[in-house]
């Protein structure tokens, strides 16, 4: 019987951008199967809510028919631990990153050393790309339709409604 090489890519996805479904879909012909999972951390503030970020996950990766969508509590490792998995996929966008991702990779080693972190560099439309600039230039009204999927666009727009259609 062939074995099913599962890997999970997770994060906070607040919200899900154009460069996370780039990573997402990378990692997705890579392995069997891929869960993306959003971190829930009640002490860390967030634009939405764990449910609305799954739900804008799912609806953004439902071309992937190889990618579930879940969240997790607690230490990463524990998650993948759950899932019988062993690979935490991260994407890569410029050496800023590095620092950042290499503390996270080296932690979760010493937490357990079966698991094992790959990163996906990200294609260069997106090495800028964050949700926090998203949020940040559809705050003061730039455009950010080519940076997130259609229904993350959407959300934005309700969750800040005193920008218009003729502003962003
Ligand atoms: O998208 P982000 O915010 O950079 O993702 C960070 C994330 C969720 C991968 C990281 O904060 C995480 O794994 N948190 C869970 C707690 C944990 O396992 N900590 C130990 C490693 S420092």
């Amino acid at each position: 019987m062939k074995k099913v090489i599962g890997a999970v890519y997770p994060g906070s996805f607040d919200p899900i951008t154009n460069g996370h479904i780039y990573i997402a879909e990378r990692a997705a012909g890579l392995f069997d199967e891929l869960t993306v999972s959003i971190l829930t951390n009640p002490q860390k503030q967030s634009t939405f809510s764990v449910e609305e970020r799954k739900t804008m996950a799912r609806e953004a990766l439902c071309h992937l028919p190889n990618v579930k969508v879940d969240s997790f509590a607690g230490l990463l490792v524990d998650f993948l631990r759950r899932q019988k998995s062993r690979i935490i996929v991260r994407g890569l966008r410029a050496l800023s990153d590095f620092e950042y991702e290499f503390q996270l990779a080296q932690m979760n080693r010493q937490l357990a050393p079966e698991i094992e972190t790959l990163f996906i560099v990200t294609d260069a439309r997106y090495s800028y790309l964050s949700s926090h600039a998203v949020k940040d230039i559809f705050n003061f009204g730039g455009p950010v339709q080519d940076m997130v999927p259609p229904g993350v666009f959407r959300r934005l727009r309700e969750r800040f409604p005193r920008f218009d259609g003729e502003k962003v």
